[in-house]
């Protein structure tokens, strides 16, 4: 009897404690203790909450143990929290891997006055590095003809791209911050590269998830999760020995790179009130840059390739447009996207397909806020769920199935979409989204240009997504021709 009453006792104490406030916005009964936990498919966690929006409407909420989340769906709710109600959800929720990783600093996942500086800084120099004198446009056309001779010397037998995309776009990276690049068998940078696919792997298992849900304990017990900070704490060391060279030769009348602008800012702010450019910001600033710039567009380009052989009556198409625009005997250059519609259009189309990350990064609300005609407290972590808007059957005319035509009009000439928000939208929308339309056209456009991709004989290319850090393909093998 005393094991009833215990029982008992815990589920009033857990009902009273956790029950939905009444204002809060519905959702499915919640088990005791857990929660809504075991409502989730793990291999796909985006579908599973685009479901629930179609039985508890556009905002709704769940609960992960004591933790409540609500699931923001559509556009409309979108754009009126992100963008309208945007200051009130600037902020991260403090996870603590995160946390034990970047103590608050960069741009990722810091809050407050240092996020606000941080980005600042970082949109001013991908500005600076992007767009102006110093463009990474010859950059990464300079980066593709190294990754060319890589393509040409599997001499069109089957080969997974994987490795060599990577490198590519990590490449464009380490010109950005560190001012050169690497070559591929560079040993320094095939543990780089080593270093960020363990880590990204490790962030998405399980291990990932349970020092999130029990900190106190995971901190105390071995286990993989222990490998995590040791990997990061390499990559910090590696970002060091590039910033104390940066320092050696330093000349603030050339800033060569992401490094330099950031050395001068720590001068130049020195002083002012709640300065937060110091070394450690910085080498957390790079971390971020890698950490949100590289697997991202990689994984796209991935699916790109993917696409072309699945279509590739498209791929014909784009090659054909490629070969009237800018033809055979010139680079491709950013000054032709304007009148490659056809080609804009596929790029854009891939990006809404791949949907790569899928319910945006986390925010917190930092005061109450009124959405949808609910009332969400200070406090509660908030999913933008970028699936419900990529895939909304009101916005698409053929939301399951691949579709340039979603961005074209009835002339052929490109149009924008609203419902396009894979970069998210407002005060957190990612900060590399220029750079990475930069990338993505010259390398999907260079790549078109220069090779005809095709399935190994006899292999059907294989759509379905793996759930992880980014959403990204099977690994698969291609043949690469040149044209
Ligand atoms: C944040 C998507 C490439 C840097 C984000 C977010 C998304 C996203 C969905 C979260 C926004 C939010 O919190 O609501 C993508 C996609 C990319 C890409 C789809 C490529 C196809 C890049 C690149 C860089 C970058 C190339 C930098 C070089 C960042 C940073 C943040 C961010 C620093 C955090 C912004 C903040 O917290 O204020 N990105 N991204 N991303 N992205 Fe990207």
């Amino acid at each position: 009897s005393f094991l009833l009453f215990a029982v008992v006792f815990l589920l009033s104490a857990d009902y009273i404690k956790n029950r939905r406030p009444g204002s809060f916005p519905p959702g499915p009964p919640a088990l005791p203790i857990v929660g809504h936990i075991f409502n989730l498919d793990y291999k796909r966690v985006h579908v599973s909450l685009t479901q629930l929006a179609g039985r508890y409407g556009d905002v709704y909420s769940l609960r992960m143990g004591h933790r409540w989340m609500v699931v923001l769906n559509g556009i409309t709710v979108l754009k009126e929290a992100l963008v309208t109600q945007g200051d009130s959800l600037a902020d991260r929720p403090d996870l603590p891997l995160q946390h034990d990783i970047a103590h608050g600093l960069g741009v990722i996942f810091s809050n407050g006055n240092t996020w606000k500086q941080q980005r600042r800084f970082a949109l001013s120099a991908l500005r600076h590095f992007g767009f102006g004198k110093k463009s990474l446009e010859p950059v990464i056309l300079d980066e593709f003809t190294y990754c060319v001779k890589d393509f040409n010397s599997h001499k069109g037998k089957p080969f997974d791209p994987h490795l060599i995309v990577n490198n590519v776009v990590s490449n464009v990276i380490c010109s950005l911050v560190f001012g050169h690049r690497f070559e591929y068998g560079d040993e320094k940078f095939l543990k780089l590269m080593k270093w960020f696919g363990d880590a990204l792997e490790l962030e998405a298992s399980i291990w990932a998830q349970l020092y999130n849900s029990f900190p106190v304990l995971m901190r105390r017990l071995p286990g993989p999760h222990k490998d995590l900070q040791h990997i990061w704490n390499n990559v910090k060391d590696f970002i060091g020995v590039e910033l104390k060279e940066h320092k050696q030769n330093w000349d603030p009348s050339d800033q060569r790179d992401y490094i330099d602008c950031y050395l001068n800012e720590i001068q130049t702010s020195k002083g002012q009130a709640d300065n937060t450019f110091d070394e450690e910001n910085l080498v957390l600033c790079v971390l971020d840059l890698f950490l949100a710039g590289s697997e991202t567009t990689s994984t796209t380009l991935r699916w790109a390739f993917l696409y072309m052989v699945k279509y590739p009556e498209i791929q014909a198409k784009v090659q054909a447009e490629i070969d009237r625009v800018i033809g055979q005997s010139r680079l491709p250059s950013m000054e032709d996207r304007a009148n490659m519609p056809y080609t804009d259009a596929v790029i854009h189309e891939v990006q809404r397909m791949a949907n790569i990350v899928p319910l945006s990064l986390p925010h917190i609300t930092s005061k109450d806020i009124q959405l949808g005609g609910y009332t969400i407290p200070k406090g509660v972590t908030i999913i933008p769920n970028l699936t419900s808007v990529l895939f909304d059957k009101n916005e698409w005319e053929t939301p399951d199935t691949f579709n340039p035509g979603h961005f074209l009009n009835a002339e052929g000439k490109f149009v924008k979409s609203a419902a396009f928000i894979p970069f998210s939208a407002g005060k957190r929308l990612c900060l590399g989204e220029n750079l990475a339309k930069m990338e993505l056209f010259l390398f999907f456009t260079s790549f078109m240009q220069r090779f005809t991709f095709s399935m190994p004989p006899g292999v059907k290319p294989v759509m379905d997504f793996r759930f992880g850090i980014t959403l990204a393909p099977f690994p698969y093998e291609v043949c690469v021709t040149s044209r």
